[in-house]
């Protein structure tokens, strides 16, 4: 089997007066300082002789004294290894200081690194609406990434390129816009990101603090707050009711603060679920004309929706010229192919490009040509209507599951679109501490409450489970609601 690198040594900086010295305190100091891991398999001592050009008797030598002080094993017919436990030793730690403490992570950055960290798939834990990853064509995926691996390296076109993305993925996220969703744009108005986090997280970077706070809803998507706080945005809830955004609460919050942007998740509520109606939607488009501020548009879900006609997008819409849009591929594909874009005026997209060219130069050219190829060919259409009926029929089956097992203890409105269900739980939290609930429970991270007291709902991510999962995953939740 083939190495997948071969471990490569400099003696000039080591410490010692002979090679021998050189090459002992080399390797130690590599494997304290974490460099070389339990496990690592060294140069065989031939190989090592002749890069370092020394005897390879010294080689030899060397190898044999740090094994019998136990650094080192040697494994007959394999190969040394660095030994799977090492001699006491005090290892060495970065300094501290040279860490920027005065920027470190708020507690909500903290909390939601901890939450990355333990990533979450299938039915053994709660989630608030990811896509099933098993329904990706993942055999239509490896033959158009073959095909494209060829023509882009035999065009020798895999060197870096346009911050702004591959720009045949900015004409077929253009022509989706257009086409598909009413909205006006040119190439040049269209920016590729990583996913929608990214484009939010750029958006923040590009506002500025100095002209005012950023207003979220009184319930909103916690990863876009922690991006605004971060960037020095100070945050202004606006109440929610039953149809979205309380414009008549926003209309209070303008006139009394300055404010640079509103971010809005207005297909499908982040986390309620609701659509934004059009009325609501075209007065808040005249507000932000009126009072200057951004609408950050995050159409996370835009492909699910399962009524006849699709709702507008903002962007789409008369007074659209402060809007932000921003698009993603996780929930169509996966999370994984980190995949979404920005559409807005051309000169947020060449701020946002400037932003990229500082953190990442670019994307991912192959993925970006691997998903405008799909587009063009009308593959990713066809995906998405397939696994809109999928997920159109697991949201059913959900609502059927939650009556059948919870009966009238929690109650609930059949979500238009989006994978997940948002269902009242008050009636069975109702004065109840849910401590008991274990911390690493991932139900309590799909546990909501806008007073910071017992949680009154939970957002029901159905759309990576399977009718037997999403079964089991219900019944899990009414015997830890009913423990409560
Ligand atoms: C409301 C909302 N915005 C943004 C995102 C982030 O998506 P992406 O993977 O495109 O960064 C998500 C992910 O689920 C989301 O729910």
């Amino acid at each position: 089997m083939l190495r997948p690198w071969e471990v490569q040594f400099w003696l000039e900086d080591s410490p010692g007066k002979t090679l021998h010295t050189k090459l002992i305190n080399k390797l130690t100091t590599d494997i304290k300082s974490g460099r070389l891991t339990s496990g690592s398999m060294l140069p065989g001592t031939r190989a090592l002789a002749t890069k370092l050009q020394v005897n390879r008797k010294t080689v030899q030598q060397v190898y044999e004294e740090l094994e019998s002080q136990g650094w080192l094993v040697t494994k007959p017919r394999f190969g040394t290894f660095v030994s799977e436990d090492l001699p006491e030793q005090g290892l060495s730690e970065r300094d501290e200081s040279l860490v920027n403490n005065t920027k470190s992570a708020s507690e909500l950055v903290e909390f939601l690194y901890q939450g990355a960290l333990c990533s979450y798939s299938g039915v053994e834990a709660n989630n608030d609406g990811i896509p099933d990853t098993r329904l990706i064509p993942y055999q239509l995926l490896a033959r158009t990434y073959r095909k494209v691996c060829i023509n882009l390296s035999r065009r020798s076109n895999l060197g870096y390129s346009d911050p702004r993305g591959a720009i045949e993925l900015r004409n077929s996220v253009r022509k989706m816009l257009s086409e598909d969703r009413y909205m006006t744009c040119t190439t040049e108005q269209v920016c590729i990101v990583r996913g929608s986090q990214m484009g939010i997280y750029l958006t923040s970077r590009i506002l500025a603090p100095s002209k005012g706070a950023i207003v979220m809803e009184e319930l909103c998507y916690s990863p876009a707050r922690a991006a605004f706080e971060s960037n020095g945005f100070k945050i202004i809830k606006c109440k929610l009711d039953h149809h979205g955004l309380n414009i008549s609460h926003l209309r209070e919050i303008l006139q009394c603060n300055k404010v640079a942007g509103i971010y809005i998740t207005p297909h499908h509520q982040y986390p309620t679920t609701v659509s934004m109606p059009m009325d609501r939607r075209l007065t808040l488009l005249e507000l932000s004309r009126k009072y200057k501020f951004a609408v950050i548009e995050d159409d996370y879900d835009h492909e699910f929706h399962y009524q006849a006609n699709p709702i507008p997008p903002l962007a789409s819409l008369p007074n659209a010229e402060n809007v932000v849009h921003i698009g993603s591929m996780s929930k169509v594909f996966a999370p994984g192919l980190r995949l979404g874009y920005i559409s807005a005026d051309e000169k947020f997209i060449e701020r946002a490009a400037q932003e990229i060219v500082l953190i990442d130069r670019q994307g991912n050219s192959i993925t970006e040509h691997v998903l405008s190829d799909l587009m063009e060919s009308g593959e990713v259409r066809r995906h998405i209507r397939k696994t809109r009926k999928e997920y159109e029929s697991r949201r059913n089956f959900a609502a059927s599951e939650f009556a059948r097992i919870f009966a009238d203890k929690v109650s609930f409105t059949l979500p238009t679109g989006g994978m997940a269900i948002w269902v009242d739980i008050s009636k069975l939290v109702k004065g109840n501490d849910l401590s008991n609930l274990a911390s690493k429970d991932s139900t309590l991270n799909t546990f909501y409450t806008n007073e910071q007291v017992n949680p009154t709902h939970i957002r029901f991510g159905f759309g990576a489970l399977t009718e037997e999962e999403i079964t089991q995953s219900i019944r899990n939740l009414s015997h830890k609601l009913q423990l409560i």
